[in-house]
């Protein structure tokens, strides 16, 4: 079994980002930039069933990216361990830092990675690994890739047994014009790259330690060259955080796709890496889903929709410019359009939540129906319930929220509003138009209407007439 330690250098200050927020937190698709290197670290070491550890390098603003990784995974069933490069002085200086990480020596291979590379797959990563299986005596594998518009990036000079890489900064105009660019993300065997830095020096023109000083023409280190290179932009800007956010998205749609769900328009579908959307689901043009979101067989989304971190259960239909958010919406449920789910609601099967209704903490049972301009916050309604247009429960007493609690097959009548805390029970009927302050029991009958006077030939008393 082969051992790897996995390093993701996470120090640098992330300058060209012009953003405060360190550049690892960057977010991408409702995660950050570090969580793609972790995750691609996990699944490299998973396909090759190997022994292992993540060391993260910290630095400028480790706190929060520590603390960061610390709340969003178990770190030692993980495997993640944090070491601190005190100052940045460069990516060997960094890479001096990880081996400070508990047994990082003892493993046989070191995969370096940067925080910002977030479009690498593990299956890269054995693609790399394979050189050494076919070449035992290899020390070091980079990976590389032809580059349009190298500028910004080590350039690979290949030598006749190795290869060295030249920065930026340091190359002379010929070497300039090399296409051949480093990745950034390399193999080594741990004991090749403890022996050389412990040598590299910041004799160049930025006076850092560059890790790239690791690789020599007169070594037995390998360039593995790939041909989509667009899969190791670095994120340094914010334009190139569009550019990978673009590629994510469109590589996690095309996979939905391959796994029959219908998007009407892959290019106005927005949604975050950790959704989870089942087969025949179909998904309209612009709609975002965030966060867990998880959507169900056979559900419709229709456009302008935003679904935060709920659940639509299968056959349900979201319907046009609807908002829900930590809501779970059961089976064949119809909402909106125009309709607002706010968080702790749950919609029962086949209920129908039409058009301007709000509901918050609203527990709905299977079938009830509240389809017109109604506000239903912390509420239980039961079985079948129909709510006429324009309901109001007054939950709210200035300082405390109170409960409405509505029984099975009840009937409330339209423009009703119930002052919580407060009790209608089954089978129960409200005339439209009542405020209802009393508890009705089950087969009760509630109204609270003023007596209504109709008089014959009195409007023109009211009616008032413009002056010409
Ligand atoms: C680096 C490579 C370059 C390569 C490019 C690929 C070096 C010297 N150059 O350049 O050959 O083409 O990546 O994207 O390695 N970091 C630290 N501590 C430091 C400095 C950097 O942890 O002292 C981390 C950063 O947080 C980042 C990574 O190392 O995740 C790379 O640093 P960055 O400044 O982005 O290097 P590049 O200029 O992109
Ligand atoms: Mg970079």
């Amino acid at each position: 079994m082969s051992s790897f330690g996995l390093c993701i250098l996470a120090a640098g200050k992330g300058t060209r980002m012009k953003t405060q927020i360190p550049k690892a937190l960057a977010p991408l698709l409702g995660k950050k930039l570090v969580d793609f290197s972790i995750l691609c670290l996990r699944d490299f070491a998973a396909l090759e069933k190997a022994k292992y550890t993540i060391g993260v390098v910290t630095g400028h603003l480790r706190e929060e990216v520590e603390g960061y990784i610390a709340n969003n995974y178990n770190l030692a069933q993980e495997k993640i361990e944090f070491t601190v490069q005190e100052q940045q002085l460069g990516t060997a200086d960094a890479l001096k830092a990880y081996f400070k990480v508990s047994e990082a020596k003892s493993f046989e291979y070191t995969v370096v990675m940067c925080a910002d590379t977030p479009l690498i797959e593990a299956s890269d990563l054995s693609l790399m690994f394979e050189e050494f299986k076919k070449n035992p005596k290899i020390n070091a594998v980079c990976a590389t890739f032809k580059a349009d518009e190298p500028k910004g990036y080590g350039r690979i000079v290949r030598g006749n047994l190795g290869f060295h890489i030249v920065e930026e900064k340091d190359a002379s105009d010929t070497e300039r014009k090399i296409t051949e660019v480093n990745s950034g993300m390399y193999i080594f065997k741990t004991s090749y790259i403890l022996e050389k830095l412990s040598n590299i020096s910041d004799k160049n023109k930025s006076k850092e330690f560059y890790l790239t000083d690791a690789f020599s023409d007169s070594e037995m280190v390998t360039p593995l060259l790939f041909p989509n290179g667009e899969k190791f932009t670095g994120v340094n800007t914010l334009t190139q955080l569009d550019d990978v956010t673009s590629t994510l998205r469109d590589r996690k749609l095309r996979s939905l796709q391959e796994n029959g769900v219908f998007i009407l328009d892959r290019f106005h579908t927005y949604l975050d890496w950790e959704v989870t959307v089942e087969p025949e689901a179909v998904l309209h043009p612009n709609i975002y889903l965030y966060g867990k979101t998880k959507i169900g067989t056979g559900v419709t989304i229709e456009p302008g929709t935003i679904i935060k971190s709920s659940t639509v259960e299968a056959g349900a239909n979201i319907l046009a410019h609807s908002y829900l958010e930590d809501a779970i919406i059961r089976q064949k449920a119809d909402i909106g359009p125009f309709a607002r789910v706010r968080p702790g609601s749950d919609v029962g099967e086949k209920s129908k939540i039409g058009n301007f209704v709000e509901l918050k903490k609203a527990k709905l049972e299977k079938g009830v129906k509240i389809s017109h301009l109604s506000y239903v916050g912390d509420a239980f309604i039961g079985e079948d319930t129909n709510i006429g247009c324009g309901f109001i429960t007054c939950n709210y007493d200035g300082a405390n929220k109170h409960i409405t609690k509505i029984g099975k097959n009840t009937f409330i009548g339209s423009d009703c509003q119930a002052v919580a805390p407060i009790e209608i029970g089954s089978n129960a009927f409200v005339a439209a138009g009542t405020t209802i302050t009393k508890d009705v029991p089950t087969e009760g009958f509630a109204i609270a209407r003023a007596t209504i006077t109709v008089k014959e030939n009195m409007a023109k008393r009211f009616i008032k007439k413009k002056e010409k």
